[in-house]
Formats: C-alpha cells, structure tokens, sequence
C-alpha cells in the first residue's frame, strides 16, 4: 500500500483515487429543465426560466497531488513574487514544511519573509501586527502554508496591505472594495476550504465573537494541495477538520444559493469525506485516503465558497469566538442537529445527499432518511473522538441567548434553507448542549 512522504523528496506516480457516479438531479431540477433554450435575439433577460439556471462560479487555480508543494517557488514567481510573505504558525514550522516551502521558494531565486506567530481561531491584533511586518519587508505576494487559521490571517494581511484600516471594518459581504496582493494558498488540514473560498473568518477579540468576510476578491490565485502535508495533523485536528468539509458538503447542497455547479462538487465532497476520514485516522500514511479527503476538502470549498452555508456555521462561528473552541469540533456537534431542524421544514434535498454518504434511502420517507443522515454524522463525530455536546466544550445554558442573539447577524445564516428566530436557535443550542 503506497504511503505518504513527511518533509523530504515527493514521490511519483500515485493513482488517482476513483470518482463516484451520483445521481444529481434534485426534487424540482427536472421541472425547471422542461422548457426549451431561446434563439439568437429571442433572449429575455428577466425571464423566470433564464434567471432561475444563471449560475456562477468561482475557483483558484488549483495544483493537486502528492509532491506538489514542489511547484510554489514556480507558482510564486509567475504571479510576479520577488519577497513572497510567507504566513504559517509554530506547529506547521516544528513539522518541517515551512523549511521545504521556503526551500523551494529559494530554489526559485525568490526571498521569502516568514511571519509565524498564527495562533488558532486568528485574531485581529494578530492580523494587524503581521500587516505591519508584510508593509514593512516591502513584501508582495502573500502565501500560507497551514490550516484554516493561517490562510484566513493572510486574507487579512492581503485586505489590509490592499485597502488599509482595521480588519474588523470588512465584515460582511463585498465591504473589500480595493484589489489585494496575489494570494497562494497550501492547505495542512482536509477541512477548511479556505484555500478556495472567498472567505475569512476573524476573532473580534473585544466582542468575543468572530466575524465573517466575504469578497469575491479573497478567492486565491492558487490553491496548492499537497496530501503529504495532511500527515502532519494531531488526529484531533484531523476529525475537526473533516467534520467541517462534510458540514461544508452539506450545508452547502441544501444551501439556498445552491446551483447545479456546486451541487455535483458538495455531493461528492460528502461521498470522499464519509468513506475516507476514518481510514485516514487508522491509518495516518496511507495515500488513497488522504488523498481522498485532499480532494474532498477542496471540493466542498468549491462548493461552499460559492453556494455559501448555513445555520450550523451562523452558530459555531459564536461559540468559536466565544470560547476559542475548534470550529470544526463545533461544526460535528452542531450538524446532526441543524440537518433535523431544516429537514423540519423540506426534507427532499436529503435524499440525493443519502445516496452519496451511502445510506439507502429506497421508498422511505424523505424525514426519515434525513433523520437517518443526521445519525451517521453523530456516528462518524463519535468515532473520531467528537464530544457528545457543547457542554464538554464549555459551553453553558448563561451562553445561549447571547450567542442565539449574535447568530442572527452571521452571514451564513441567510443562505440557510429555513428561516430562523432567536427562539428556533436558542433552542438547537440547547438541544446540542
Ligand atoms: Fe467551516
């Protein structure tokens, strides 16, 4: 069985993992097809029928597979690099890859500066202190090797240095109205998407809360996945991390601002994550299953960074700022939760998510199989070392109704499929405590 290489020459020839056929046409898909496409001329752009299958979608460039962290001295320079500001944390150093980043940034003729003071749950002061080294190295592109933490802290390097002020002043969406510095992004966890997304996500450390900003803008140039990189994690970030892809996967398949773009990558982002993140945890330098969460990382970034999310994010992000906890702990605590709250309401997108996880939905009830999906989400947190509720996180019943308060005002929440009160949060709070 083909093994992963920690920090040392990258290997060749590794086989592809398989791709899953998935049935993707969705409950009401087939009606919206039913009519026939318009001539040249006959166009009519506030038709119901054109509007309702416009779709956009945005993605880095993205450089796949074991050994590619070998490419970022080339990726670097052609997007103009002279002093590349390099963004990562100690724990990422102590493995070993920020010396092979820099290595192959060298090897490239280039001068990298490396800021890596990242803690997790990235801070505004952190954020601004790393711009003012960026300004004050004259740097220029901005790279992150590491998890969720450091590629949103270099987001945040990259919006400053590009549109000044105080990084807590581009919360919400398009607020980042000034270009920024080319972004590479080489992801060290299979979870966050946000080598992909057009997000980052701050701790206001006053409020005690996180903000999220979003901006077409903060799409990177380049995503660089490199497996190896994954073999590095604590098994714990590991389960963390791979609960938030499949949330990712999830949230953003029964997404309001869902379209047959993202669905196929969501789909099979589930599919990739529910058959390999055990193995992965079993069996830490295997290929294939890293490989596959590689993949169904990114994928579910694909497609959450332009279907966007929904309620289990609008709610981990408060308790995440509140208590520092691990976003994608939240998220696994959270989900089982938020799939029976919006099945409430439309259980049909469910099913096609089923068939992907693997469960057989047959001719039962569209609840019934969400209900059953929302069992094998607890079922994968519980082998993976996922507390059972917030409680063990440190969450209390006194949190609740600021943090159901607070969920409101997150951006995630308004492409939740069903409409939300503070009471309908209080209570999921309570039921996940
Ligand atoms: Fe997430």
């Amino acid at each position: 069985m083909a093994q992963l290489t920690r920090p040392a020459p990258a290997s060749a020839g590794w086989r592809l993992a398989r791709s899953v056929t998935t049935e993707l046409i969705r409950p009401g898909d087939s009606d919206e097809c039913g009519g026939e496409l318009s001539g040249p001329g006959m166009l009519n752009p506030r038709s119901e029928d054109a509007a309702g299958q416009l779709a956009k979608f945005h993605t880095p460039e993205v450089v796949f597979g074991p050994g590619a962290l070998a490419e970022l001295g080339h990726c670097a320079r052609r997007l103009g690099a002279r002093r590349p500001f390099l963004v990562t944390d100690p724990g990422i150093t102590e493995a070993g890859w920020v010396a092979e980043a820099t290595g192959r940034l060298q090897l490239a003729g280039l001068h990298p500066v490396v800021w890596a003071d990242v803690t997790p749950n990235p801070k505004d002061h952190e954020i601004e202190a790393a711009y003012q080294e960026y300004a004050g190295t004259d740097s220029d592109v901005i790279i992150a090797v590491g998890g969720g933490s450091c590629i949103d802290a270099a987001k945040g390097v990259a919006i400053l240095a590009g549109n000044g002020g105080t990084i807590l002043a581009y919360e919400g969406v398009d607020k980042v109205a000034q270009p920024i510095p080319p972004l590479v992004m080489v992801p060290s966890t299979s979870g966050t998407g946000a080598d992909v997304s057009q997000f980052a996500i701050v701790t206001d450390t006053a409020q005690r809360t996180k903000i999220t900003i979003i901006s077409r803008t903060l799409v990177p140039e380049i995503s660089l996945v490199d497996p190896r990189l994954l073999t590095t994690m604590p098994d714990d970030l590991n389960a963390a991390t791979g609960l938030d892809a499949l949330t990712h996967a999830i949230e953003s398949f029964v997404s309001r601002a869902h379209n047959r773009l993202t669905d196929h990558h969501a789909l099979h982002a589930a599919h990739l994550v529910t058959h390999n993140l055990r193995r992965t945890i079993s069996h830490p330098l295997l290929a294939e299953p890293r490989i596959c969460m590689a993949q169904g990382a990114l994928e579910a970034g694909m497609a959450f960074t332009n279907a966007i999310l929904g309620i289990t994010h609008a709610m981990s992000h408060q308790v995440g700022g509140r208590l520092d906890a691990p976003h994608g702990v939240l998220n696994g605590v959270l989900l089982p939760h938020c799939i029976r709250f919006n099945a409430e309401a439309d259980a049909r997108p469910y099913v096609p998510l089923a068939a992907a996880i693997g469960i057989e939905a047959g001719d039962r009830p569209a609840q019934e199989v969400a209900d059953e999906i929302a069992d094998h989400v607890r079922a994968l947190a519980d082998d993976v070392g996922v507390p059972k509720g917030l409680a063990a996180l440190g969450v209390t019943e006194a949190d609740i109704p600021t943090m159901a308060r607070t969920t409101l005002y997150d951006a995630c929440l308004a492409t939740n499929p069903r409409d939300a009160d503070a009471a309908d949060v209080e209570t999921l709070f309570r039921q996940a405590l």
